[in-house]
């Protein structure tokens, strides 16, 4: 059973003139913390990644530092904890697979780093699945501990809803719909799964973002 087929959407990273919508990028990284990353890793992607794209380098540099990670071995052979540096990678919410099921009544939820490129029907598969919970229509029975969603293959999926009307707070003053945050978080995604890929089309040709982010960017590019 494929699941239904997403409708497609009007992408702007789809276009060949048009370079990834920053605000955008910017709005589904908030998503992605505040809310996917208490289950999901992004393991391609580092605090420098964001710099120029969605953040400036103080911006950046503060989130990581809230970050504690784990470090040595020093001379000593002491382990200690240490505040984030850009270098690092965004933090994981479990230290194993293993650990991952324990909490989500057995399923893994998968590394969203490449997501975008490994489900059939790409972005829109993802944004049409975090739109697409109903109520089972009549006759259909759903498993305990699934939930009904026609977009993902079977049509019965073990992540819940995790996008409601106003869950968040955009900072950019944008009203946070479900549409909204699921379109912000799928451009984020898109972006993630191919991040040199939008900084050629972004040298090449414009750059839509704040001044003060692409001074960033191209002191980190050059
Ligand atoms: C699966 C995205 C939040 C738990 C997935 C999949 C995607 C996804 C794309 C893969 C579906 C497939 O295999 O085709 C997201 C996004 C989130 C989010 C963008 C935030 C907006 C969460 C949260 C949890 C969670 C908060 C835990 C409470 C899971 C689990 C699966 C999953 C357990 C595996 C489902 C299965 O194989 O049946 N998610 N997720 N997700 N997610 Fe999420």
């Amino acid at each position: 059973d494929e699941g239904l087929h997403p409708t497609k959407y009007p992408w702007e990273h789809r276009s060949p003139f048009s370079t990834f919508d920053h605000a955008s990028i910017r709005r589904g990284f908030q998503v992605y913390k505040e809310v996917c990353s208490a289950c999901h890793s992004l393991e391609r992607i580092a605090w420098r990644h964001l710099v120029g794209v969605s953040h400036t380098v103080d911006e950046a540099k503060a989130m990581a530092e809230e970050i504690e990670y784990d470090d040595g071995p020093d001379e000593e052979g002491n382990f200690f904890k240490r505040p984030g540096k850009l270098s690092d990678y965004l933090p994981k919410p479990y230290p194993n697979d293993e650990a991952a099921r324990a909490s989500n009544a057995g399923a893994l939820p998968p590394d969203l780093s490449l997501i975008t490129k490994a489900r059939h029907g790409g972005a829109d598969y993802i944004f049409s699945l975090l739109t697409g919970y109903y109520d089972p229509p009549p006759g259909v029975e759903v498993r305990e501990g699934l939930y009904y969603n026609p977009y993902f293959p079977g049509g019965a999926i073990s992540m819940a809803r995790a996008l409601f009307d106003d869950l968040i707070e955009y900072e950019d003053g944008t009203p946070a719909t479900t549409s909204q945050m699921a379109k912000d978080v799928t451009t984020f995604l898109s972006w993630a799964a191919e991040p040199e890929f939008d900084h050629r089309k972004k040298m090449g040709l414009k750059a839509v973002v704040s001044p003060e982010v692409q001074k960033d960017c191209i002191r980190t590019t050059i």
